[in-house]
């Protein structure tokens, strides 16, 4: 296969989503998840951390507790890789998130190649710089503004709960979202806002909020978008209008997984002097 034909990496990535003993039958969620944490590492600050540099192949970021499970996706992976050799692990993990969204009826992602592996294990950035699912309002803004998103973009990137459920043996939290865990929608808004969330232990004793049958859930930091008022508006907005919410995505996740990729001659130079500062 001709080197930089993204677009057979693409037909390869869609042969891998549909997994019929996995989950609900799609490995779509898990490779969007993949992406956003291969990239949601990153500070705007010193330039350090994002997709570029893949650096979640070294254990120190692989054993990030909040990255349990994604080795699945990463081995999955593997697989189009080894039918691509040449497309470096930080392309094909982006794009595979943006492949994964589309194929689950999501909008077409802005998506450029130029990411590099070419990161050495002293590079890796710290532990702790995902999201904690327990914490509220505060957390988020702090870790998202970090990387250099407002409150609208933070709300537009959580609609990904749309997708895929939590497991209790990865994150200690239990259930989907939505009904339809493997189509891309604005549901998870609706259901915010409209089902009433109980507080309740799940079967590992971790505190979570679930509907009246239990069979969907939110994590602390979901229902943090209802109770904070600039967060509930734009949660309103997407559960209103569909189409916004598709086209605000689209940009914060295009933006999400550009974050700390510096393309051009300049690139090596750059980001050997953003790491001198990890
Ligand atoms: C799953 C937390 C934001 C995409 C999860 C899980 C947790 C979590 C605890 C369950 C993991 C498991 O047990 O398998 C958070 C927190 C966020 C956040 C605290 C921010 C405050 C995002 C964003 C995206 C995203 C910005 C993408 C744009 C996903 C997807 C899954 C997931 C697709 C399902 C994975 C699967 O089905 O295996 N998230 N998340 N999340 N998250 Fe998030």
């Amino acid at each position: 296969m001709a080197a930089g034909d993204y677009m057979a990496v693409r037909d390869a990535i869609k042969k891998i989503i549909p997994q019929s003993s996995y989950d609900d039958g799609s490995a779509g969620p898990v490779l969007v998840r993949l992406a956003w944490h291969a990239s949601g590492t990153y500070d705007k600050k010193s330039g350090t951390g994002g997709s570029n540099g893949s650096t979640m192949r070294y254990k120190l970021e692989a054993s990030d507790e909040a990255n349990n499970g994604l080795e699945y996706a990463r081995n999955l992976l593997d697989l189009v890789r080894q039918q691509f050799p040449w497309i470096s692990y930080a392309d094909l993990w982006t794009l595979a998130g943006v492949v994964a969204i589309e194929y689950m009826g999501g909008p077409k992602i802005g998506w450029k190649p130029g990411r590099v592996d070419d990161v050495d294990e002293q590079y890796v950035p710290p532990n702790g710089r995902l999201p904690d699912a327990t914490q509220g309002e505060d957390h988020i803004r702090s870790v998202f503004y970090r990387m250099g998103f407002n409150d609208q973009e933070i709300v537009a990137l959580s609609g990904a709960h749309n997708l895929g459920r939590c497991h209790a043996d990865r994150s200690g939290f239990e259930g989907p979202w939505v009904p339809m865990p493997t189509r891309f929608s604005n549901t998870y808004f609706k259901l915010l806002l409209r089902s009433r969330w109980h507080k309740r232990k799940n079967s590992v004793g971790v505190e979570q909020y679930n509907d009246e049958d239990n069979e969907l859930m939110m994590l602390p930091t979901d229902m943090a978008l209802v109770k904070d008022p600039k967060f509930r508006a734009w949660v309103e907005r997407y559960a209103d209008d569909k189409d916004l919410f598709y086209r605000d995505f689209a940009a914060a996740f295009g933006k999400l997984l550009e974050l700390g990729v510096i393309r051009g001659p300049e690139d090596k130079a750059l980001r050997q002097y953003a790491r001198a500062k990890l």
